[in-house]
């Protein structure tokens, strides 16, 4: 097992992290998510997972991710074991390790997909499995990999190109790990703007900014009126309550920059997207949803699954 890059061929690959795709590892992604879509809407049931079973295991809450994925890989004919708080429902909690689990899980299944607290732990976890692959579901405040490629395969379907975009990215930049993600699939493509704002607080950390600030051009923001009116893409995103050890200073800034209908009104125009991995607290103003231009809902989630689809299909070597 190997989390190298992706390049022609998924088959086997952990999937930790955005870096290790390049656009030709994204192209075939994205073509093969338009060609099960395709199949899908023709009706007839997908088998391509038949006989296949996966590990969900997730230590952190999740709606989208687990359930996506178990969608995903149902509606292709494979089955799931589904391992929703192991910390308290595992033998975790007696104090296995996570590199003992993992060697449990994979004589269980094809493939894991976990999501975990700590930064790193989806690494860690590959290094203990000889076997399977694993899917880096969520790693602490490190990377949402799977995240970032159903939102560039969502921005590509709107736009039919990822470069010489112009993209605002707004909220915890400090610890959103989407965020991390996906503005490294942004950097794989030219001539890519990335507007940057959030509470000082939370600005996007050193690591992030040193792997991609050659590739791409970084402009940070203080004020929601210096949004860039030309945008093609406003991602919005929460502040993560979960990330604060001193809830007084997440109060303190948890509603600095809002999403509402005023501000699309002032800032927005015709052709713009709003994004947002969700959950969203209240940093979106549920007035903004019956917008034409919001794709959180329905478009973003829907293509969740679809991506998961295909990336499953890949890693396991079925498609
Ligand atoms: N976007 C996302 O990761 O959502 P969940 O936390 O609900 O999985």
């Amino acid at each position: 097992m190997n989390s190298q890059r992706i390049e022609a061929n998924f088959k086997g690959k952990h999937i930790l992290s955005l870096s290790q795709f390049d656009e030709k590892s994204l192209q075939t992604l994205f073509t093969t998510t338009d060609r099960l879509i395709t199949e899908l809407e023709s009706g007839k049931p997908l088998t391509y997972l038949q006989g296949t079973v996966a590990t969900l295991l997730f230590f952190e809450p999740s709606s989208r991710t687990f359930s996506s994925f178990a969608a995903a890989i149902k509606r292709m004919g494979g089955d799931t074991i589904d391992y929703q708080n192991p910390l308290q429902t595992s033998s975790a909690v007696k104090g296995e390790t996570l590199e003992d689990t993992m060697r449990v899980f994979e004589t269980y299944s094809d493939f894991i997909v976990m999501r975990h607290p700590e930064k790193g732990a989806a690494q860690q976890a590959a290094n203990a499995l000889t076997q399977i692959p694993i899917l880096n579901a969520g790693d602490g405040i490190g990377e949402h990999p799977t995240q970032a490629l159903l939102d560039l395969y969502t921005i590509y379907k709107k736009f039919g190109k990822l470069s010489g975009l112009k993209i605002a990215l707004v909220g915890d930049l400090q610890n959103g790990r989407t965020v991390h993600s996906l503005i490294q699939g942004l950097a794989m493509y030219p001539d890519n703007t990335v507007y940057l704002l959030s509470p000082e607080r939370l600005k996007l950390g050193a690591e992030i900014k040193n792997l991609v600030q050659d590739k791409l051009k970084l402009i940070e923001i203080t004020s929601d009126e210096d949004m860039p009116t030309d945008a093609h893409v406003w991602y919005w995103t929460r502040v993560q309550k979960e990330r604060f050890e001193d809830l007084a200073e997440y109060e303190a800034i948890k509603n600095s920059f809002i999403l509402t209908p005023e501000l699309l009104e002032k800032k927005g125009n015709k052709d713009l997207i709003l994004m947002h991995p969700l959950p969203r607290v209240n940093e979106i103003d549920t007035r903004v949803d019956s917008d034409p231009r919001a794709y959180y809902l329905p478009h973003q989630v829907r293509n969740g699954m679809y991506v998961r689809m295909a990336l499953v299909g890949l890693v396991t070597g079925k498609l």
